[in-house]
């Protein structure tokens, strides 16, 4: 791994700053297509929830949620991936969360306190990855160990195929289906290959399902339909969801974990020593977005309008895919890195490199270097532009070697002007 001693040093925002914060964008109009923030409004019921329930921000909040919230994910859990009724247990399955990442990173926090190994515990991630999975492991000092999860892959980690001996010291395993930045789905055969995996190697597996209802037609599998199929044994898995795509709410910090319930006592009780909690307030409105459709059919609109515009303007430039879900193109051209550099400098338009989304595998080579990733979150007419600026500047790739580099690896101190995602 790189220099990974500050958080600042890999978070892929703070990278693009330094790559690109000492050049003036190349257009007036700029066009923002790194940063994952969903622009579509959450539905104006919000609101009304919020202020009536005006009363309740004298109140901490409840670390274990309120019967309505929890009862509200059990039922849209048991709608949304056909569990069997009585499945998930509203009060011992459910946690609520501030939004997943938190819960995402407090998990790690649980699952390594009670290593007792000389060795330090390892924790597995998909590369290209979402940074705090990589910042929650060395926070911890624990091990992360990045497997590709490349187009050779399928855009999914091979877990399986790694040693038997580095899968016995796994605490811990992320895995992001739809994926960040790839927009690749897992199918049931490879989630249950995968709880399978950590039942015979005793880790837990954090299956990152944020994404899970942004899609074209097929709603992307989720671990506790698999779970389910197999008699519904829960020990081992922690399924994360959230409102912040779904609802286009993360201004909202609402989530929720489900599965193994000792493994949600065990998070419940790191929340409670760091966590912020969910007001009440907000699991009103919460419980109303997880119970109501119709917004979240809308925002599927949304995205489908912006992914036909894509398919139109790259037709099968750069690799262009559909993504299985999610609202990001991961594009590949030749040198990620330069191409951003010069879509800025030349367009006004900000996309993520791929490498600063992964780190470089035991041959040197980083998985991601290839690509940018381009957030497909803005209206029709802004994407439209944005995409056709991207054409015109990049014609077909920027060849490899062209890299311009961020100027340091790792090193100087990043100017703060990136906005924040997730
Ligand atoms: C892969 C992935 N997981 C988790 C999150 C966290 O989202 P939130 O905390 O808003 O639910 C994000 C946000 O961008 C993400 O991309």
């Amino acid at each position: 791994m790189s220099d990974r001693r500050s958080f600042q040093a890999f978070h892929p925002f703070a990278r693009l700053s330094r790559l690109l914060d000492s050049h003036p964008a190349g257009h007036d109009r700029p066009i923002l297509l790194s940063i994952g923030e969903p622009k579509n409004q959450p539905p104006a019921f919000v609101t009304e929830e919020i202020a009536a329930a005006a009363t309740k921000w004298s109140s901490y909040p409840p670390p274990r949620g309120t019967p309505q919230y929890n009862g509200a994910c059990a039922d849209w859990l048991t709608r949304r991936y056909g569990l069997p009724r009585g499945m998930i247990d509203p009060q011992r399955h459910v946690l609520p969360l501030p939004g997943s990442r938190e819960g995402l990173f407090f998990a790690v926090l649980s699952a390594v306190q009670d290593h007792q190994g000389a060795a330090p515990p390892v924790v597995l991630m998909p590369n290209p990855f979402y940074h705090v999975y990589a910042g929650a492991a060395v926070a911890m000092s624990a091990e992360p160990v990045f497997v590709p999860a490349t187009a050779e892959t399928g855009f999914m980690p091979d877990y399986g195929a790694l040693d038997p001996a580095l899968l016995d010291r796994a605490v811990f395993c992320f895995l992001n289906s739809p994926a960040n930045p790839q927009g690749a789905a897992a199918d049931r055969g490879y989630l249950a290959r995968l709880v399978a995996l950590a039942r015979r190697h005793d880790f837990i597996v954090a299956f990152d399902e944020c994404y899970a209802e942004i899609y074209d037609t097929t709603p992307p599998a989720g671990v506790l339909e698999v779970v389910a199929e197999s008699g519904g044994a829960l020990d081992h898995v922690l399924a994360f969801h959230s409102l912040s795509k779904r609802s286009s709410a993360p201004g909202l910090r609402c989530g929720f974990a489900a599965g193994d319930p000792a493994l949600i006592d065990k998070l419940d009780a790191a929340l409670r020593v760091g966590g912020a909690g969910v007001s009440l307030p907000i699991l009103a409105a919460g419980t109303r977005l997880w119970r109501e459709e119709a917004h979240v059919e809308a925002n599927r609109d949304y995205y489908r309008r912006n992914f036909a515009l894509a398919e139109r303007i790259l037709g099968n430039r750069f690799g262009f895919r559909k993504p299985d879900g999610g609202f990001f193109l991961w594009l590949d051209v030749g040198d990620g890195e330069a191409a951003a550099l010069k879509l800025w400098r030349e367009a006004g338009v900000r996309v993520v490199p791929g490498g600063y989304m992964s780190e470089p595998g035991p041959d040197g080579v980083n998985p991601g270097a290839r690509y940018i990733r381009v957030a497909l979150v803005y209206d029709a007419a802004t994407t439209e532009e944005g995409l056709n600026r991207i054409v015109e500047v990049l014609g077909d790739g920027v060849p490899e070697d062209g890299a311009p580099g961020d100027g340091t690896a790792a090193g100087r101190a990043a100017p703060q002007t990136a906005a924040a995602e997730g």
